[in-house]
């Protein structure tokens, strides 16, 4: 199994609860993402990994 990992500092947001909110609610953009959950939503920096874990899933 893989590692969890943070992915947004600014809000604390795993990885793991990244991907279950992708997948349960069927996001398709960063911007969906942090309305979900929040991440990407303060500094910014993380939305390059978000956009990659959303790519992942929706390939
Ligand atoms: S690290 Fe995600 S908004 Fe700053």
């Amino acid at each position: 199994m893989e590692e969890d990992i943070i992915i947004c500092h600014c809000n604390e947001i795993y990885k793991s609860e990244i991907v279950k909110a992708i997948k349960e609610k069927g996001l398709t953009t960063v911007d969906e993402v942090g309305d979900e959950t929040s991440a990407g939503t303060i500094c910014g920096q993380c939305q390059d990994d978000i956009q990659d874990i959303l790519d992942e899933i929706n390939k």
